[in-house]
């Protein structure tokens, strides 16, 4: 990928945006990934969420919301400069 870049940015330039672009998807990891998934397993452990059917709990859609809405939001939005980057979401 980086050879694709250095058609028209120098190394260092394209070496440092994945530099902050790992670092922006290890943020997200560590900050709401990896909590977000232990809570979600303790409270599913603990019986709280039902398992006859999926997607019934709220918790389940704030999960799923996490990852898949926030979370690529997030991780596309630094990685493509998506319009809907979610700068607050550094904060
Ligand atoms: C065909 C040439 C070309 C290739 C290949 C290319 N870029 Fe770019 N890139 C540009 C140009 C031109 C701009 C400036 C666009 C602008 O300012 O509107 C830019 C802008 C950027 C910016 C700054 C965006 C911003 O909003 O400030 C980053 C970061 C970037 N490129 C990373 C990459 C990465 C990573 C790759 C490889 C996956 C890549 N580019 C491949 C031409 C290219």
């Amino acid at each position: 990928m980086k050879n694709v870049c250095s058609a028209c940015h120098t190394s260092s330039y394209v070496d440092n945006f994945y530099i902050q672009y790992d670092g922006a998807v290890n943020l997200y990891n560590d900050k709401f990934g990896i909590p977000a998934t232990a809570i979600y397993k303790k409270v599913r452990g603990a019986g709280l969420i039902a398992n006859d059917t999926t997607f019934d709990d709220e918790l389940e859609w704030t999960y799923f919301y996490l990852w898949h809405h926030e979370g690529r939001r997030a991780r596309m939005g630094a990685a493509m400069f998506a319009p809907d980057y979610p700068v607050a979401w550094f904060l």
